[in-house]
């Protein structure tokens, strides 16, 4: 059978780093609250040469190096991000352009935090069904809302890669390549983190809003059932994993999660306190993080998760 086998990751952050010590002349909070509270001390920012596109770009180009391909092998690029360039076109089409590819397709995927594990499952569905052999998946997000210290300080610039490759499998664990996801959303949340405006509504971009407690109090307990229904799917339990990668909005939740699925933290990848939450750019970052420093190497067995804005929820799992 069809597997998608991954062939690389990269990524791309902003030059300029902002620690948590620098809010404190802006909004009314501390190193301390936002320290204690997340677990982040520093995200990047984007300066204004630096877009969403400009960042997922960058992070292609990582990937594909990584991978040893060139854009004339890619026939498909999904971009997961909530922070278009533009509303339209699709920001993917302007990266596929800004690499020189003028064949294949490429299109936005709008799940907020989660859009990077849809994305994925997008990209396995298109090369599993034969319209793609070989795909840019990628997160990439840009945030500019400074005013409102229940958001500003927790959000964070960048953009994360990966290449998705057609390869072939026996059907069993043991395959390379995604072997299992669920997917889950409900819309009965969407007041709970939202942005403000849009095009449809009141004409303008409008600002992100959040009522983080109550994102908080859902965020374990819808993770821990999809990372099960994941294992499940999989007949795998935590102790198969070798690399947990979860989405880094707050150090809490994913410390919450591990111990519930009773996921040794050693296998946890943590970069919340240098990324901050970059959302839908959150697990590619970390995962390319992971595979640089060398902890992911092939044949180890990842879980991939996120939860955020929607709400939307979602793991895949794959062997590298
Ligand atoms: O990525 C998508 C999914 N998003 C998430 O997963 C985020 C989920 N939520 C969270 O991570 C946490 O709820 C937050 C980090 C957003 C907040 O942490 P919390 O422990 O839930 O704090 P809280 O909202 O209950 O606020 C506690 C206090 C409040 O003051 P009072 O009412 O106790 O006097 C807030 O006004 O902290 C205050 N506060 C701040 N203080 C300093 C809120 N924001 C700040 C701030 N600096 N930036």
């Amino acid at each position: 059978m069809i597997r998608s086998v991954v062939r690389g990751t990269g990524a791309a952050l902003p030059r300029r780093i902002m620690k948590n010590a620098d809010f404190e002349g802006m909004v009314e909070t501390s190193d301390e609250w936002i320290a204690q509270r997340t677990g982040i001390r520093q995200r990047h920012i984007a300066a204004d040469d630096e877009t969403t596109a400009s960042l997922g770009e960058a992070a292609a180009r990582a990937a594909l190096d990584n991978a040893g391909l060139t854009p004339a092998d890619i026939d498909l690029i999904v971009l997961a991000t909530s922070t278009p360039n533009n509303t339209f076109p699709a920001t993917a089409v302007d990266i596929q352009n800004r690499l020189g590819m003028h064949h294949g397709f490429a299109f936005d995927l709008q799940a907020v935090c989660s859009g990077f594990v849809y994305a994925v499952t997008t990209a396995d569905l298109y090369i599993r069904g034969g319209l793609a052999k070989r795909v840019l998946v990628i997160g990439s997000e840009t945030f500019l809302d400074w005013s409102d210290r229940s958001t500003c300080v927790l959000f964070g610039d960048g953009a994360g890669a990966m290449v998705l490759e057609a390869g072939e499998g026996a059907g069993s664990i043991a395959d390379h390549g995604v072997l299992a996801a669920s997917l889950r959303s409900d819309g009965a949340h969407k007041d709970k983190l939202f942005v403000d405006g849009g095009p449809s509504t009141t004409g303008t971009v409008g600002h992100l809003r959040m009522e983080g407690r109550e994102v908080f109090k859902h965020a374990v307990g819808m993770i821990t059932d999809v990372i099960e229904a994941t294992f499940s799917a999989a007949g795998i339990t935590a102790e198969d994993l070798d690399w947990f990668v979860p989405h880094q909005a707050n150090k809490r939740i994913i410390d919450a999660s591990a111990k519930k699925l009773g996921i040794a933290e050693q296998k946890v990848v943590v970069t919340v306190d240098l990324h901050g939450n970059t959302s839908a750019a959150s697990v590619p970052l970390a995962l390319s993080v992971a595979v640089a420093d060398g902890r992911i190497k092939k044949g180890d067995l990842v879980l991939i998760e996120a939860m955020g804005g929607g709400f939307t929820w979602g793991a895949v799992l794959v062997r590298w």
